[in-house]
């Protein structure tokens, strides 16, 4: 802390901090981003209320109404920061190869150059005139042995109020990490120094942006996006990217699933974990409101983005939700399609990329079945829905969003903070696909579903900056998410199926879903949202052993019989058009699996090999 560099800089560390190596590395980090201060956050509801109102001032945030939403505040980002960017995130492991093809790939010394220790690097005094607020925060409950401990050095006040809404943020995840307990260094900046004088923007933020991990040293560094993904590295960088590294080394999963429990009449409890790509239904799904017609079962959240999986003592998997917050997809939200979601949205939100109403509040496309005469569109422009019939103009960007605490939820499971975790009796993987995959099938082992997962494909969304529509090969919908070689993920799966089969626990079921196949009118056949739930009855009536099915190409799937559609108007043709096999579409696909496989190479496991010539050779007969 005597160094040169920090001479006149006050390092502010509160008495309550003790860990020493922390404190080099803040102070390290403070020189090279040459911070004009230095400001450790302890997760107080005082704190956020304090950064909200100088972001108020800064005019990042805009107080909404407070008589339609208490607490709560509307972000408007720069039109070029809007979602993840995938080209711009690197996986910067000494190996290429352990990186594997679906990853950018720079080495670690090169990176490094880049961003930290070259003449021109882009952390070299990318905090000047701005303040770095230090944000320690848990990943997991607090005191979990699933849970881990990172700390986010940033120059935004918005991702602190963020990240203290999406995690266990402040004082209390420090006193876990005690004096010198381990955690997840995390490096983010705006990319947008002040110098002296300058007026700050609203939404600062770089046009070259750089998304990094270093999994081996367990680092992430992020330069130039304020963004979601990009910024509240929590999330994806560590619970996903980072996590799914550790898991590998140390026997467990890191997941891109929601966690949802489900009660029956009968008072029993399951736990279902799902994998879905971006915007492709998790939120929805862990919020689900079953049909009036199931009278007696309740679906209620334990997460909806991120999964952490241990084995337990018990010999089953058990899964926590390492996040505290949601940060959800807006657009497409409203009372009929999520309740319970709209009902979290009710005080102490942040939105962003919204629009505004002419009261105060937000609105986003789908919340009600008519727009509002005006609003004040997500780029501060006037919107009518005459302005939009001409221009097609969007009052919010396709990826707003909004940012809340799970304890907003009124369907949050009891067990949501649970140090233990659930136990999982089902993973479900299901991507957006207009054709070719039907509504569910479960598969026959586990090496099926594993075959199933890894083959997933997707069409892209715009939670992503890119070509949106585009069917790409999404596996276990980790693709943007994967910390290593994808091969390797693929295996270790396998691995820890025959590991917990040789301990004599009942493996998970299996499934793959595909809600959104279309029909010629080119909308979705199947209702979705709340009816999802007769899809899901079936798998746990699988699970107990007690439903009928057929086998199909892949698996099993429910004949019409085997659902129940009380309630519902569905006829069975509209039900074989969510469930047909194409021969000429599943060749195809077929061959778009063994494109995936040929790129993995040598690192694709043997035995999803072997299931593709089965496969193959089912469909030539
Ligand atoms: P990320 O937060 O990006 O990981 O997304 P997510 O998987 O949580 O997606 P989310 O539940 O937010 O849904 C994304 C979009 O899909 C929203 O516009 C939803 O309204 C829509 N959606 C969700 N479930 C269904 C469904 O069952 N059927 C149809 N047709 N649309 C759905
Ligand atoms: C996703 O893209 O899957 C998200 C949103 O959940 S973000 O946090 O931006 O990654
Ligand atoms: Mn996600």
């Amino acid at each position: 802390m005597n160094q040169p560099a920090l001479e006149g800089l006050r390092l502010n560390v509160p008495a309550y901090v003790k860990h020493a190596k922390l404190v080099s590395w803040v102070a390290e980090m403070a020189a090279l981003t040459e911070a004009a201060e230095v400001y450790w956050c302890d997760g107080s509801p005082a704190e956020y209320d304090r950064l909200c109102e100088r972001l108020v001032q800064a005019g990042t945030l805009r107080r909404l109404n407070p008589a339609k939403r208490a607490n709560s505040y509307l972000a408007c980002s720069d039109p070029s920061d809007v979602a993840r960017v995938e080209d711009r995130t690197f996986i910067c492991c000494e190996k290429k190869d352990d990186a594997g093809p679906t990853n950018n790939w720079v080495a670690p010394a090169e990176m490094r150059a880049l961003l930290q220790t070259g003449e021109r690097a882009l952390f070299k005094g990318c905090m000047r005139g701005r303040t770095l607020y230090v944000v320690p925060f848990s990943m997991g409950p607090l005191g979990s042995h699933i849970s881990h401990i990172g700390v986010e050095l940033t120059d935004s006040a918005y991702v602190a109020v963020s990240m203290r809404i999406m995690t266990r943020m402040g004082r209390p995840a420090l006193e876990v990490l005690s004096e010198a307990g381990e955690f997840v260094p995390c490096v983010h900046t705006v990319g947008a120094p002040l110098e002296p004088g300058q007026k700050d923007v609203s939404w600062p933020c770089n046009q070259t942006k750089y998304i990094v991990h270093y999994p081996e040293t367990r680092e992430i560094w992020s330069y130039g996006s304020g963004y979601g993904g990009n910024a509240l590295l929590g999330k994806k960088c560590f619970a996903l990217r980072i996590a799914s590294t550790m898991g590998r080394d140390d026997g467990w999963l890191a997941e891109h699933m929601l966690i949802l429990g489900v009660t029956s009449p009968a008072g029993k409890n399951y736990h279902v974990a799902a994998a879905f790509p971006s915007a492709c239904g998790k939120t929805n799904f862990a919020m689900l409101v079953p049909p009036q017609s199931f009278e007696g079962w309740k679906v209620t959240t334990i997460g909806d983005d991120i999964a952490w999986i241990k084995p337990g003592k018990d010999g089953r998997l058990h899964a926590i939700n390492p996040e505290a917050g949601y940060f959800g997809v807006a657009p497409g939200t409203n009372t009929l399609t999520n309740p319970n979601c709209m009902a979290s949205l009710g005080r102490d939100v942040i939105f962003t990329n919204v629009a505004l109403t002419d009261d105060g509040d937000v609105w986003w496309e789908g919340m009600t079945a008519e727009p509002p005469a005006h609003l004040i569109d997500w780029q501060g422009k006037d919107w009518t829905p005459q302005i939009a019939k001409e221009t097609g103009a969007k009052a919010s960007h396709p990826n707003a969003r909004f940012t809340v605490a799970a304890t907003n939820n009124p369907v949050l499971d009891p067990d949501w903070d649970s140090t233990t975790g659930v136990p999982i009796d089902a993973f479900i993987f299901g991507g957006r696909r207009s054709t070719t995959v039907p509504l569910v099938t479960e598969a026959r082992s586990w090496a099926e579903g594993v075959y199933m997962a890894a083959t997933m494909g997707s069409e892209t969304t715009a939670a992503a900056a890119g070509a949106q529509g585009v069917v790409r090969r999404d596996p276990f919908a980790m693709l943007p998410f994967m910390g290593y070689h994808m091969g390797d993920h693929f295996a270790h799966w396998l691995a820890m199926g025959a590991k917990l089969a040789d301990s004599g626990a009942e493996l998970p079921r299996i499934y793959c879903v595909n809600w959104f196949r279309k029909g010629a009118d080119g909308k979705f056949v199947w209702p979705g949202y709340g009816d999802n739930m007769r899809v899901l009855k079936w798998m746990l009536e699988r699970v107990d052993g007690h439903a009928g099915g057929e086998d199909n190409l892949f698996g099993i799937s429910p004949r019409y019989e085997d659902i129940t559609w009380t309630g519902l108007d569905f006829s069975r043709a509209q039900y074989q058009s969510v469930m047909s096999f194409d021969h000429g579409a599943w060749t195809t696909e077929l061959k778009l699996h063994g494109e995936l496989f040929d790129m993995l190479g040598e690192r694709l496991p043997r035995e999803l090999l072997s299931i593709k010539h089965r496969l193959e050779h089912k469909l030539a007969n």
